[in-house]
């Protein structure tokens, strides 16, 4: 499928010296959804800003639909909505004129149906003519969507569009997000809720301290969340795990009290009894014993943590 979004070896230094995107290379096909996860202070919002044109990169580049983003900045800018983590808008205009104004300053002619519709699918019809200062905090967010759909879009940036609102717009915001993409709209969201993530992207990307730790196909990523572990908490600590466990995939935990057995949840049979019975015949004595799945959000926990 053809890339939307190359980027290739991105960096980016503060003026204070600070870096913070660190040779990042990441391309993004035509149609896809990529979901961006990582802890405050990531990179996230720098990412996207500079691919926006809105923060300049200090090395390496960026293409836009074939469009490099500095020397065609207007092209770029004209195939990307932007949807900023920070609520800014217009107090006293109205949600009507914003939206109108919007079109014009990507030099697109007026076109009142294309305003009503996306301000109906925002559901924020009854408000076309409010003062934007009267609106809550969530029909303000939709607005920012709205103002970023309205000169129609090929590339759509979400950053954390639903921080701090109810189920029911995070659950519009979901619906959109599918509709757009059946109308071929390639989409870069961050999130720090990993069930968004699941529940709408193809492809995760996890970035911690201007690095990117990873992208994957969620489904992959799913797949690994299908880990099973099976732990057998000991009587008394091992120095080494015996031969015999080694040999059948016992691993032993760091703090020497445990073995531990993992496994895939969707694995045919897995022998438990047979596997305690080693244990025993191993002679070890057992205190207790756990299983648990490993969620995304530990595989998320556990890939940061490593990287700092
Ligand atoms: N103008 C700036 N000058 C210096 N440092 C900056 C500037 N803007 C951002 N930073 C730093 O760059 C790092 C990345 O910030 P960024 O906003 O991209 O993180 P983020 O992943 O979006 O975080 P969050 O999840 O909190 O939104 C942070 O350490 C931040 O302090
Ligand atoms: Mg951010």
């Amino acid at each position: 499928m053809k890339k939307m979004i190359e980027i290739n070896n991105l960096g980016k230094q503060y003026a204070n010296g600070f870096v913070a995107l660190d040779n990042i290379t990441l391309n993004v096909k035509k149609g896809e959804i990529l979901a961006l996860l990582g802890p405050n202070g990531a990179g996230k919002t720098t990412l996207i800003s500079t691919i926006c044109g809105i923060v300049n990169p200090t090395s390496g580049n960026v293409t836009v639909g074939g469009f490099d983003i500095i020397k065609n900045y207007r092209q770029t800018r004209s195939l990307i909505g932007l949807v900023p983590q920070e609520l800014t808008t217009d107090a006293f205009e109205t949600p009507w004129n914003n939206l109108t104004f919007s079109r014009g300053l990507f030099g697109l002619p007026k076109n009142p149906q294309i305003v009503e519709r996306v301000l109906k699918d925002l559901s924020l019809w009854d408000k076309k003519d409010a003062r934007i200062m009267t609106l809550s905090g969530g029909m303000k967010r939709r607005l920012l969507i709205a103002k970023a759909l309205v000169h129609e879009p090929q590339v759509l940036f979400l950053d954390e569009p639903t921080a701090g609102v109810d189920v029911g717009l995070r659950q519009d915001m979901w619906r959109m997000v599918d509709k757009l993409r059946n109308q071929g709209v390639t989409i870069v969201l961050t999130t720090h809720y990993i069930e968004e993530a699941e529940a709408i992207a193809d492809r995760i990307g996890v970035i911690s301290g201007g690095k990117l730790l990873l992208v994957e196909d969620k489904q992959s990523l799913m797949a690994r969340m299908g880990q099973k572990q099976l732990k057998v908490e000991l009587m008394e600590s091992l120095d080494s795990i015996p031969a015999v466990l080694s040999e059948q995939g016992f691993l032993l935990s760091e703090d020497h009290l445990s073995i531990i057995y993992h496994y895939d949840k969707d694995a045919p049979e897995v022998d438990i009894a047979g596997l305690l019975q080693s244990v025993s015949i191993a002679g070890l004595g057992v205190k207790d014993i756990h299983t648990q799945q490993s969620s995304l959000e530990e595989i998320f926990v556990d890939l940061v943590e490593d990287a700092v």
